[in-house]
């Protein structure tokens, strides 16, 4: 089963590699722009494992990953998990079409791209698995967070359009949303520690989508209550996030880039 994992070098794509590592005849493929980063997590693995060191949301890096499947796997992919993120926290009149753009970049249009290289592939070795990591940002936004939110909303929907029209080809296009997880990108230090989760809550809502055929899977499972929430009661959400509280839940910021 070869599985080709972006995101890998920390948080939820690290977790998740170690645990699709365990399939049996798993053989991966970890993609990040850190190459040391992906080289270490390669050496750890019980199963054989490959690096694409790239930058997503570079022209070129869609068909530097196909070529390097097709070189080391004669063009076989079993699972593509599309997992790769970042987030930079800025309200729109601060942070205004730029943030959104990059957002983007990294969030949805990185995905989108790489699906277009590979799906071929993918379809060819069907059945076969496309996750799409989003968030339950993906369903509730916050203040803050209006890009990010954007991202990871237009993930759902684009997942949702995909999974309908591939499956029957025999690819199962899977969307994983995660709560607040604490990781490297995301710190979520300044939230209780119950709504805090560790990445490998979310690597086996993964497994499970790959397994078992899910199509959609919260991580924690409890999180669809935020969606559902946001559904029934829009007025009482938007009080909620637009108050002093509320405001405390957009953590999530990549470190260094001050935003
Ligand atoms: N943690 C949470 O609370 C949470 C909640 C909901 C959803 N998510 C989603 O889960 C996914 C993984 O995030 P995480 O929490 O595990 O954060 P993380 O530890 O910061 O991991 C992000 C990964 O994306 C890679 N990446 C970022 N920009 C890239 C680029 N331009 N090209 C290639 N790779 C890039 C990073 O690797 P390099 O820096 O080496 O490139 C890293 O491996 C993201 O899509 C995130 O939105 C996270």
């Amino acid at each position: 089963m070869v599985i080709c994992i972006t995101g890998a070098s920390s948080g939820i794509g690290e977790a998740t590699a170690l645990r699709l590592a365990r399939e049996p005849g798993a053989r991966m493929v970890l993609v990040a722009r850190r190459g040391d980063r992906l080289a270490r997590l390669a050496d750890r693995l019980p199963c054989p494992a490959t690096t694409v060191a790239v930058d997503l949301t570079d022209d070129d890096a869609p068909a530097r990953v196909r070529a390097h499947v097709e070189a080391e796997h004669g063009g076989r992919l079993d699972v593509l998990v599309n997992n790769a993120g970042a987030s930079w926290r800025a309200r729109f009149a601060d942070g205004g079409w730029e943030n959104v753009r990059r957002t983007m970049a990294i969030n949805f249009d990185a995905h989108v791209r790489l699906t277009e290289a590979l799906l071929p592939l993918v379809r060819a070795s069907a059945p076969s698995t496309i996750v799409n990591v989003s968030s339950t940002s993906g369903r509730i936004a916050r203040a803050g967070a209006g890009a990010y939110c954007a991202s990871k909303f237009a993930l759902c929907g684009w997942s949702d359009a995909l999974g309908a029209e591939e499956r029957p080809n025999g690819v199962n296009v899977a969307l994983v949303l995660p709560g607040f997880i604490h990781t490297e990108g995301f710190p979520q230090r300044e939230l209780p520690g119950f709504l805090v989760s560790e990445p490998d809550v979310v690597a086996d809502a993964i497994a499970d989508c790959v397994r078992n055929g899910r199509i959609e899977r919260y991580a924690p499972r409890w999180y669809w209550l935020a969606a559902a929430v946001r559904i029934l009661l829009p007025r009482g959400v938007r009080r909620f996030t637009s108050s002093k509280a509320g405001s405390r839940l957009v953590t999530a910021t990549r470190p260094g880039d001050g935003a």
